[in-house]
């Protein structure tokens, strides 16, 4: 099985795909280092100071990968691109995002840009997931839990997640 995880940068995909890869036993594909590694890019994103992922080539060097394991752990927060068998999408409060992504010093636009995309379930609605997972109230571990048992085919019960409160105040804000 491929299984996606997917989310808002700093919601925790790699600390938490890690885990779940290594409790399971299956290989571990960071989609964001795969197309750096593998230059399946067709440029960058001057403004953003991101790579433009080349869909054609990240699908190649994917099936690619599909031929070796039956069976993957695949996270980013474009993974629909590859699309998974399940995929996973793991949130995050937006103040509690915020909080993160400032602790990696990332420029205010790009923090801005990131908690509305969290707050309006972008990763949610391109993975077409309604699979979530919150990571502000569990550790890691608990979180990488849960997304084992649906690895197993379970169902957890898990929060219907909204963060729509949030918008008014952020956009009130005009500092991070
Ligand atoms: N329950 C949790 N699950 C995951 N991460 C958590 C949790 N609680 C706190 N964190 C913290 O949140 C941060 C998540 O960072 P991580 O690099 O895993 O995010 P990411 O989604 O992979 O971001 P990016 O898309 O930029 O790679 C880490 O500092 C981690 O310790
Ligand atoms: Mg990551």
């Amino acid at each position: 099985m491929i299984l996606g995880i997917s989310g808002t940068p700093g919601t925790g995909k790699t600390v938490v795909g890690k885990i779940v890869a290594e409790r399971l036993g299956v290989p571990y594909i960071d989609l964001s280092s795969l197309v750096k590694r593998k230059k399946l890019h067709s440029g960058m994103d001057k403004k953003r100071g991101s790579f433009v992922v080349s869909r054609q080539k990240l699908l190649k060097e994917f099936k690619r990968l599909k031929q070796l394991h039956e069976d993957l752990v695949v996270e980013g927060h474009f993974v629909e691109e590859v699309h998974p068998d399940t995929t996973v999408v793991l949130r995050c409060r937006p103040d509690v995002l915020e909080k993160r992504l400032k602790r990696r010093e990332y420029p205010f636009r790009k923090i801005r840009e990131n908690v509305l995309a969290e707050i309006l379930d972008v990763c949610s609605v391109n993975a077409g997931s309604s699979i979530e997972i919150e990571t502000h109230n569990r550790s890691p571990k608990e979180a990488a839990k849960l997304v084992e048992r649906i690895w197993q085919g379970k169902k957890p019960k898990l929060r219907q997640v909204s963060y729509f409160s949030y918008l008014p105040a952020f956009l009130k804000k005009k500092h991070c």
